[in-house]
C-alpha cells in the first residue's frame, strides 16, 4: 500500500459535536485494544530522565490522565498540544495551537521528551521533515502510529458495528496514512549518528517508535 494522507473527519468537527464526542470515545477503546497507552507508559517509566514532556495531538487527554495517576511527577512537566481546547479539569500544561505555529514550535523545541499517539500519520513527509527540525533539543521520542497494512483495515471493518461513522472513516484513512519499517525516522530526517531507535509493529495495528539521542 502506498502511503496516502487524506483529511480525517474528526479534525474538521467542532470538539463538542456528537460525532466528535463519540469518535473520541471510540479512540479510547481502540487505544486500549492496541495497547498504545500501556506501551507509552512503560517506555516513559523506563526511559524518561526528567525535563519537559510535550504530547503532540493530545486530544481528550486520556493518555496524560492515565500517566499522571501512575507517575504523578509527570503532571508538572507535561504539556498537551492540540488544536482543541484543554479537556475539562485538565491538571497539566496545555497549548491550544497548531503544531507548526510559532508557539507550537517553541513548545516542541523546549521539550526533552516528545510523545505522540495516533498523530504523526496526519502529515505528509514534508511536514514531518519540518517537525524533525523542531526536535533539535529533544532527547527522547516515543510515538505510536498506525502500521500501514491492509489487514489492519480489515480488522477495523470487523469492529465497524461498534464504531461511530466518523471513526469508521478515519480508521481506514489512518491506516493508509500510517508507516512501516524505517519510514518514520526517515521522514523526520533523524540521523543514525545522532539517534538510536527501534521500530516495532504489533498484531493489533500499532507501529511503535522509540528513539534516544546518542550522548
Ligand atoms: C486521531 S486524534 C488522536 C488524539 C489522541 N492522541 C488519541 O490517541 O486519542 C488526532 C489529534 O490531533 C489533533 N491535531 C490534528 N492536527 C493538528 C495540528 N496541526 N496541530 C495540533 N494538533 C493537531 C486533533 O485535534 C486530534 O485531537
Amino acid at each position: 500500500m502506498i502511503r496516502t494522507v487524506l483529511p480525517e473527519i474528526l479534525d474538521t468537527l467542532p470538539p463538542g459535536h456528537p460525532d466528535a464526542v463519540a469518535s473520541r470515545r471510540d479512540l479510547r477503546r481502540l487505544n486500549w485494544i492496541m495497547g498504545n497507552h500501556r506501551w507509552l507508559a512503560a517506555q516513559l517509566a523506563a526511559r524518561h530522565r526528567g525535563g519537559r514532556v510535550v504530547e503532540l495531538g493530545a486530544g481528550d487527554g486520556s493518555l496524560g490522565r492515565m500517566l499522571f495517576h501512575r507517575q504523578p511527577g509527570l503532571v508538572d512537566r507535561w504539556t498537551g498540544l492540540d488544536l482543541i481546547a484543554p479537556p475539562p479539569e485538565w491538571p497539566a500544561g496545555w497549548m491550544q495551537t497548531d503544531l507548526f505555529s510559532p508557539e507550537g514550535s517553541a513548545v516542541v523545541a523546549a521539550a526533552e521528551t516528545v510523545v505522540a499517539n495516533l498523530f504523526l500519520h496526519h502529515f505528509e513527509n514534508g511536514a514531518l521533515a519540518r517537525l524533525g527540525t523542531q526536535l533539535k533539543h529533544s532527547r527522547l521520542l516515543l510515538f505510536c502510529e498506525p502500521a500501514r497494512r491492509r489487514r489492519h483495515q480489515w480488522q477495523g471493518r470487523l469492529l465497524a458495528p461498534f464504531l461511530n461513522r466518523v471513526t469508521r472513516h478515519d480508521l481506514k484513512v489512518s491506516v493508509a496514512a500510517g508507516f512501516l519499517g524505517g519510514e518514520l525516522p526517515e521522514a523526520l530526517g533523524l540521523r543514525p549518528v545522532e539517534w538510536r531507535w527501534t521500530v516495532r509493529t504489533g498484531f493489533r495495528g500499532s507501529l511503535r517508535f522509540a528513539a534516544e539521542r546518542i550522548e
